[in-house]
């Protein structure tokens, strides 16, 4: 392996602990979707790769599926939810308007001690999440802290819209980050960025300040996803190779020394191109949005799970996470697990 280089070589490091996810038991299925709208099963595959994606019933809220995936994250880190400091839920969906997301599922938790809040980067948030974080533990400021992805994009859907209605699904993922010694491996080094002047590519306009609820919407459509697909693409796969290629130059790693690149899953044909530009082979680009389609910030944590629960990652490999999203927003963090 290359000699590592981590983005701060000070007394402490942000090591994962725990992960887990959690999705809801119902599936929707391509086959379901050609009954409601004028799609098929073999536009959606070749387009997107996906096949089918968990979709939450109305019991079912972001702050649900938010604790189960924290729950599971610590079992396996092995800690008590009263022990965690900080909670950061990185969600587009949220339980309410306010109070965040992050107060229910402190709650749920018994997290009594954390500070918590939700964090608005889209498809970007769990990565940003983890960045921050990351500045937090390495400081020494902190111990612990709990990042989860988590959406229920389902629930703003437009389900008679077939550019948008075929693409996403709920679920949540989480990790536990505990600070540990300077000798361990843990979040080696995050980086971000964000392109406002695109806002328009990826949004959902009500009920915000702009359109807020006692304002009669002038189109009904706003309080629903709206995408422009093709523009989407194209900056993703720029946006995704620039991140890895910057995890890449910025800690010295070859293509031999990362294990897996976990990226966001919002199109499979979207992470092969990246993987192809970055001359990523197949096994190291990982891919299930063919069962969960895509889950925004949640896909990460959801994959990361799924990975080294199937011993894909074991302790000690090198993975670089990357998404891309609403905000426009970008990033990628580098982790030896
Ligand atoms: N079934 C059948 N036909 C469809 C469907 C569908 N579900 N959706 C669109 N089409 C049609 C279009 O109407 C168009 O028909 P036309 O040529 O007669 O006008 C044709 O298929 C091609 O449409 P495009 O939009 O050009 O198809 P494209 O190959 O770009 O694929 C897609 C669309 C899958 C959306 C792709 O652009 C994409 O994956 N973009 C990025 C994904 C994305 O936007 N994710 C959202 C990020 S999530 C977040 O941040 C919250």
């Amino acid at each position: 392996m290359s000699k590592l280089v981590s983005e701060r070589p000070g007394a402490y490091r942000a090591v994962i602990s725990g992960y887990g996810s959690f999705a809801p038991a119902k599936i929707l299925t391509n086959e379901d979707l050609a009954k409601m709208v004028d799609t098929s099963d073999e536009w959606i595959t070749s387009r997107t790769g996906i096949k089918t994606r968990h979709i939450t019933n109305d019991n079912e809220t972001t702050a649900f599926l938010a604790t189960e995936a924290a729950k599971r994250a610590l079992a396996e880190a092995k800690l008590d939810g009263s022990e965690l400091e900080i909670i950061i839920v990185a969600t587009i969906t949220p339980e309410m308007v306010f109070p965040s997301t992050a107060s229910f599922v402190q709650t749920a938790l018994g997290a009594k001690k954390a500070w918590v809040f939700d964090l608005a980067a889209a498809c970007s948030g769990f990565i940003y999440g983890l960045s921050i974080v990351q500045q937090f533990l390495e400081s020494g400021r902190y111990k612990s802290a709990l990042v989860i992805g988590v959406e229920t994009l389902t629930k703003i859907t437009d389900w008679s819209d077939r550019t948008s209605c075929v693409l996403f699904g709920d679920g949540a993922g989480a990790v536990v980050i505990e600070r540990a010694s300077a000798e361990s491996g843990g979040i080696l080094y995050s980086t971000m960025g964000a392109d406002g002047d695109r806002w328009e590519a990826l949004n959902c306009q009500a009920y915000g300040s702009r359109y807020p609820s006692h304002k009669k919407l002038e189109d009904p459509k706003k309080i629903y996803m709206e995408i422009r697909g093709r523009e989407v693409y194209q900056q993703a796969v720029r946006r995704i190779v620039e991140s890895v290629a910057k995890c890449m130059e910025h800690c010295n790693l070859s293509i031999d020394d990362i294990k897996m690149v976990i990226s966001h899953q919002m199109n499979a044909r979207i992470i092969e191109s990246a993987a192809k530009r970055l001359g990523l082979p197949d096994e190291k680009a990982f891919l299930n949005i063919a069962e969960y389609g895509n889950t925004s910030a949640a896909s990460v944590p959801i994959a990361f799970d799924e990975c080294v629960r199937a011993g894909k990652i074991k302790r000690g490999d090198i993975v670089i996470f990357v998404a891309f999203g609403a905000g426009l927003t970008w990033g990628a963090n580098v982790i030896q697990f």
